[in-house]
């Protein structure tokens, strides 16, 4: 149940728009690496940008290479993550680089099955490697998009059971404007991140508003 073509097509062009005066320099949009890629991806799952930027680069420092990565000792990967949170992503990672060193001579696959086949590598993050490495048309969906997808085309809260997670998929993958994956991905992730945010939206000068489903309620509950 995809939005009628038209809105499709409005949405991709105000976002893509926005994001040519507002989308942010990030270290990882300077490169297409897949290996730096999916580093960025796995240490934003979980944490802040400010915080993953210092990390990111520390850690490519570190581990310039796949190959780098899978020779080092599981504990010095996590010892090197460890501000970014004690938890199993740095234990992953270092799984997914011996396995692709194993199995893909140290270069990341760029088929998604493959990419799915890789510990902890979910719908979310083969999407941003396909998208942001490899130039696909693959769709990615976090809790900054949702929200935005959710809000846009289903309304304020209250539709909260309109959201099922199939459908934001599908939502998702119908929105990517054929060859431009790449920007459009890191535009909703900037978007979300920094217009269409929890609390306080700034539907005021948002290029959105005329066709979001959420407004004015939600500029409303924002002023209030
Ligand atoms: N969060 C997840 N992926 C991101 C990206 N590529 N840029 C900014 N924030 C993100």
């Amino acid at each position: 149940m995809a939005p009628p073509p038209s809105a499709v097509r409005a949405f991709q062009r105000r976002l893509l728009a926005w994001y040519a005066r507002h989308g942010r320099d990030l270290p990882w949009r300077r490169t297409r690496v897949p290996y730096r890629v999916l580093v960025s991806e796995i240490m934003l799952q979980q944490t802040q940008v400010d915080r993953v930027i210092p990390k990111y680069r520390q850690f490519l420092r570190a581990f310039p290479t796949l190959r780098a990565l899978a020779a080092a000792d599981v504990d010095e990967v996590r010892r090197l993550w460890y501000p970014l949170g004690y938890n199993v992503r740095p234990v992953r990672l270092h799984a997914i680089a011996r396995e692709t060193v194993a199995r893909y001579g140290g270069r990341l696959p760029d088929d998604r099955e493959a990419l799915r086949a890789l510990p902890g590598v979910g719908r979310y993050t083969a999407g941003a490697v396909l998208s942001f490495a490899f130039g696909r048309d693959a769709a990615v969906l976090d809790t900054n998009v949702r929200r935005v997808l959710g809000r846009v085309f289903f309304g304020p809260r209250r539709l909260k059971h309109l959201r099922g997670e199939a459908r934001m998929w599908d939502l998702a993958e119908a929105l990517v404007p054929a060859g431009r994956g790449y920007d459009f991905n890191q535009a909703l992730m900037d978007f979300g991140a920094t217009w269409c945010t929890p609390r306080r939206p700034r539907c005021a000068p948002c290029p959105m508003r005329r066709s979001c489903a959420a407004f004015p309620t939600l500029a409303g509950e924002a002023r209030s």
